[in-house]
């Protein structure tokens, strides 16, 4: 393991660094993996670059790359952020960039990484997301995970020609102590 700072039973989360920019550059450019987010501009290797460097000293973002432990393969990104100290909230975000490892529950794998940061080392009361109403991968997901749907911003996401619902999901400090 390379800089690991969480660490699971398939997965490690370790931070991201600049030679994570040409595949980051490459899935936020894959029209299959950003139809589900709120990509609407393709990303310069310039932008990408200073995303990435823009976190180094960020104590309000906490993004870090998700590493399948046995080939040490970085599939994916996955982040806390707007982390807010007063309120203790943060928005939870995954994006797993490898197509061909969808489906083996990566995702709810990190997540639950970087979410147990969260609330016991960060000490975030609650995690909230984003996820539109086609996204029923990432929903499922996420209830696996224990989001529970809280609100929903009704045809706010516009797609292909149509509207689509943005779904809100949260998980507070005390359902994921008693989990
Ligand atoms: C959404 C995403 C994070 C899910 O990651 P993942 O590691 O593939 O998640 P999982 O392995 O848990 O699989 C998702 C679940 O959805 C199910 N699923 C797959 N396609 C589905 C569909 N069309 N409808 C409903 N459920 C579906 C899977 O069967 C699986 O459930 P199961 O384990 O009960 O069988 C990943 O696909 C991704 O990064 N997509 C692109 C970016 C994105 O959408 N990010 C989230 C933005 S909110």
């Amino acid at each position: 393991m390379k800089n690991p700072f969480l660490i699971g039973e398939r997965l490690y989360l370790r931070p991201l660094d600049k030679d994570d920019l040409d595949r980051c550059l490459r899935w936020i450019n894959d029209p299959l993996v950003t139809t589900t987010l709120t990509m609407r501009f393709p990303m310069s290797r310039t932008q990408e670059e200073s995303w990435i460097l823009s976190h180094y000293k960020s104590q309000s973002d906490l993004p870090l790359a998700i590493i399948i432990k046995d080939q040490d393969q970085h599939i994916g990104n996955c982040g806390l952020h707007s982390i807010d100290y007063v309120n203790r909230n943060a928005e939870f975000g995954i994006m797993i960039g490898e197509k061909d490892q969808w489906g083996n529950g990566y995702a709810p794998e990190a997540a639950r990484l970087i979410i147990d940061y969260g609330f016991k080392q960060l000490g975030m009361h609650r995690i909230f997301l984003h996820v539109y109403s086609h996204n029923e991968r990432a929903q499922r997901a996420y209830e696996k995970v224990g989001f529970i749907p809280e609100g929903t911003m009704r045809e706010s996401y516009f797609h292909d020609g149509r509207y689509y619902d943005n779904l809100i999901m949260s998980i507070l400090e005390s359902e994921w102590v008693e989990s």
